[in-house]
């Protein structure tokens, strides 16, 4: 039997919602991860210390008993009405981690996020000083640009230029998705990372599309061509701690998902690291998967790295059809395939 033992891996960006969907949500990614950023797109989003200590008291209390050794990160949503006061009140707290920028209309719950980027100046500004990293969503929202070409044109109209203008700012660029990320990740200046999720290694917009819609790959950004999906496997294999592991786990109920007009997101936190597994697997990189899910995040985010281990064993099982999640139907990813690899309990 093949086994794999690592330390205990952290997700660096996973969406776990509110309420009734808690106890679903928090309770899937304490099955692997010690940690996770938590991102901020709730309605009415995470503004600020206080709303976000609330946030963070409502997903401690979801946890199992199994769960308890389980931490949120929390993550302040950027509005155009952010001010130095909530980025000083945000890195003086022990459980704020970052502000995380949406451009308005960029993903789901984002009409409250950034319409200009230059009248934040002063935020990143203070973000710069106080230490406390920027993570984008890096597309542009014009109804013009293609939607495969959006986060290419955030790069050449904005990224690059902020992180010139910052230059002590740290700065996350969000489940990248294509070479052009790839390559500017890899060359920028320190201080530059991105997180990586597991549906973008694994599939391109030829599982989205050829044969039929399949609205459960539907995600933001979207899935690109396959030229893109190698660049990322390669990127999460090259042992560059510039990249690291992040799920964007993003559930939405069946019924949203399965519409004349559906909404974006994959759920993967139930077997995110054994998808990671697999990939690394097939790349013959399974030795570097302990950096990138384990250790260069919590490096980036000043964290320690975790000292409990988790062992993967080489065994299939079957991903269950549906989840509940409260009153809700939820599909997950590879609902009713196989997995090839488990965690031992
Ligand atoms: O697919 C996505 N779903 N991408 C995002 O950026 C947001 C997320 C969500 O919150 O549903
Ligand atoms: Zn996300």
């Amino acid at each position: 039997m093949k086994t794999l033992t690592i330390a205990k891996p952290d997700d660096w960006h996973i969406h776990l919602r509110d309420g009734n969907a808690l106890p679903r949500t928090v309770n899937d990614v304490a099955g692997w991860a010690q940690r996770a950023i938590v991102m901020p797109n709730l309605v009415p989003p995470v503004l600020n210390a206080a709303a976000a200590m609330a946030y963070r008291q409502r997903i401690l209390a979801a946890r199992q008993p199994q769960h308890q050794h389980f931490e949120p990160l929390m993550i302040l949503y950027l509005s155009d009405k952010t001010t130095i006061e909530d980025v000083t009140e945000a890195a003086t707290s022990p459980h704020i981690h970052g502000i995380k920028l949406y451009p308005a209309g960029a993903t789901t719950n984002s009409e409250a996020g950034v319409n200009d980027l230059t009248y934040l100046y002063p935020v990143f500004e203070a973000m710069e000083k106080h230490n406390l990293p920027l993570l984008i969503h890096g597309e542009v929202t014009d109804s013009d640009i293609d939607i495969f070409d959006r986060e290419k044109i955030f790069i050449d109209r904005f990224l690059s230029k902020l992180v010139t203008d910052f230059p002590g700012l740290r700065v996350v660029f969000e489940h990248i998705t294509t070479t052009d990320a790839v390559e500017f990740v890899a060359e920028a200046r320190d201080g530059v990372a991105a997180t990586v999720t597991a549906h973008h290694l694994l599939y391109n917009r030829n599982d989205l599309l050829v044969g039929g819609v399949r609205p459960h790959y539907f995600c933001l950004p979207i899935l690109k061509r396959n030229s893109h999906q190698e660049s990322l496997r390669k990127a999460v294999i090259s042992g560059n701690p510039r990249f690291f592991l992040g799920t964007d786990s993003a559930p939405h109920a069946k019924a949203a998902k399965e519409s004349a007009c559906g909404c974006a997101g994959c759920y993967t936190a139930h077997a995110a690291i054994e998808l990671y597994a697999e990939v690394f697997e097939a790349e013959g990189a399974l030795p570097l998967l302990e950096g990138f899910a384990s250790h260069f995040g919590a490096d980036f985010y000043d964290l320690p790295r975790n000292t409990e281990t988790i062992t993967l064993v080489k065994e299939s099982r079957t991903v269950s059809d549906t989840f509940t999640m409260g009153d809700e139907t939820l599909i997950p990813l590879r609902a009713g395939e196989l997995l090839n690899w488990r965690i031992r309990q």
